[in-house]
Formats: structure tokens, sequence, C-alpha cells
């Protein structure tokens, strides 16, 4: 059976035995959840939730990582994007003021763990290792692994590139770079044949010079990198979907409870929907 297929074949029975309590992974060394992840609390309007606490009074401070089409990217010097949409109409709803914080993607986590920023926010998959440091907000959006290549590569399908001498682009600390270093057996390429990047872009670039023979990475910013571009496509193959939701501090449980009733309130008057579909028409 084709490797990511089994990855999501791997994720889907996790989020089964994560429901029996008796989870274990024998795919890929990292398993994402899907589905939300709590309960949406149906009671309260997000601004009447219990009192919640925010790093800085007033302030909702979001970590991101802003190179990562269409969920954020600069316009100007402005992180826009639908994570940074979504975060701001959260953020109106509890009467906070929105402040972007764009840092390495990999220090989003330990940020949040550690009471720096209030939510991390950054296209990130909800992963049952993550969920050891942070709690997940409800998640807002779908992702789904994707391998770019150059355009007339020999590498055809993910069983050639597994298991062919190829070396892969990944940005560092994600889901793509989890996948990806773990062993051919567990569905990766090994940490000797990846290549991390601090931002999705790079290892794009690294790619178009033919420094790396394929990238691993989401599949919108991937869409956006293979137009922005020439001479790069996206592998025609099943892909690991993924969950995307915001990272919040574990003993913040008060913020959680607020976030997910925004994220609530947001989806069911349609601004969420609105949001996602004018970045990723017809999606939405
Ligand atoms: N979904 C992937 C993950 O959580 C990649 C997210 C990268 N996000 C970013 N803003 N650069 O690992």
């Amino acid at each position: 059976m084709n490797t990511l297929k089994r990855i999501a074949a791997g994720i889907l029975s996790t989020v089964f035995l994560f429901g029996m309590a008796a989870c274990s992974s024998t795919t890929a060394s990292e398993t994402t959840i899907s589905g939300d992840t709590t309960a949406l609390s149906s009671a309260s309007d997000a601004g009447n939730t219990a009192a919640f606490t925010t790093v800085e009074e007033g302030k909702l401070i979001m970590a991101t990582n802003a190179f990562f089409p269409p969920y954020e990217f600069y316009e100007g010097d402005k992180v826009v994007g639908i994570d940074a949409e979504i975060a701001a109409a959260v953020a109106e709803k509890l009467g906070l003021e929105l402040v972007i914080e764009d840092v390495e993607f990999d220090s989003i986590i330990a940020g949040v763990q550690g009471g720096k920023y209030d939510i991390g926010c950054a296209g990130m998959t909800v992963t049952e290792s993550r969920l050891k440091s942070v709690n997940f907000s409800s998640t807002y959006a779908t992702g789904i692994q994707s391998i770019i290549i150059p355009e007339g590569s020999e590498i055809k399908d993910i069983d050639t590139l597994l298991n062919g001498n190829y070396r892969v682009g990944v940005q560092s600390g994600t889901t793509g770079d989890i996948y990806m270093s773990s062993s051919v057996e567990d569905g990766g390429v090994g940490e000797d044949r990846v290549e991390r990047f601090a931002k999705g872009n790079d290892a794009v670039i690294a790619l178009t010079s033919g420094k790396i023979d394929a990238v691993v990475i989401d599949n919108e910013p991937a869409k956006a990198f293979v137009a922005a571009n020439t001479g790069l496509t996206i592998l025609d193959t099943p892909y690991a979907v993924e969950d995307y939701a915001m990272a919040i501090n574990k003993e913040n449980t008060a913020l959680k409870d607020a976030i997910d009733a925004a994220l609530k309130e947001l989806t069911d008057d349609g601004t969420i929907p609105a949001i996602i579909n004018k970045y990723i028409p017809a999606e939405g």
C-alpha cells in the first residue's frame, strides 16, 4: 500500500483508538488527530465565558510563522491570511486587541507553553505529541501534506520518493519534517535524507536550484509556491489529512473555552467559512 495512504489510515485508526483511550501509532512516528479534540462549549457567548487571562491585559498575542500562504503571509509589512483574519475575529469577540508575532515555526509550541504567547496560530496541525505540551482549540481548517517535485522528475509516486535515494526538504519542526524524518518502514525517508529549512519557501528555492529532489509541505502553501515558481509541480498521490487548530497554554482553560465559543459563533454565523473562501475559493 502506498505509504502516505498508510499514514492516512494510521491517522484514522488513531482517531478511533484515541477515542477508546488505547492510542498506538504503528505508521508515522507522529500521529495527527482529526476531528475536534474537545467539545465546543455551546452554552455561553464567547464574550461572557468565565474570566480568562492573557499574557498582556487587553491583548491576544498570536505567534505564527508568516511565510505560509494563504494562512499567513505578508502584504507590505502586515501579516494577512486565513489565520490572521480568524484570529482577529476571535480577538474582537473576546474584546481583545490582536498582536501578531512572526517567529520561527518550531519555537511556537514552547512559547505558548512558556507563557510568552496566548495562542499559536500557524496552520498548525493537532498532533498527539503537541497535545502533551499545549491544548488545542476546536479545529477550524483542514490541511493535506503534499509533495512538490520539479516538472519531469523521475519521482512519480510516494513509494519512488521513499525508496530511492532522494533528498527531501521540509520546514523545520512541521509535520512534514516529522513524517519524512521517520524511517522508510514508518513512512519517511529517514533523518539522513531530510534537509530542514526555517521557512517553507527556502525549501522551495533549494528545490528550484536542484539542491534537493522534493519538498513535503501542506497543500495550500504548496499550491502557492508552485504558482510562484516555474518548473515545479505537485505529486498527484494520496496524502495525509490533518486538522488545524490554535495552540493554547494548558493551564489557561478559560481562554480555551472562550476561544472555542468564539470559533463556534464565527463558524455558525458564516464568518469563518467566508474567510476561508476568500483565500481558497470554492473550498470555504
Ligand atoms: N501543518 C504543519 C504543522 O503543523 C505545518 C505548519 C507550518 N506553518 C507555518 N506557519 N509555517 O506542522
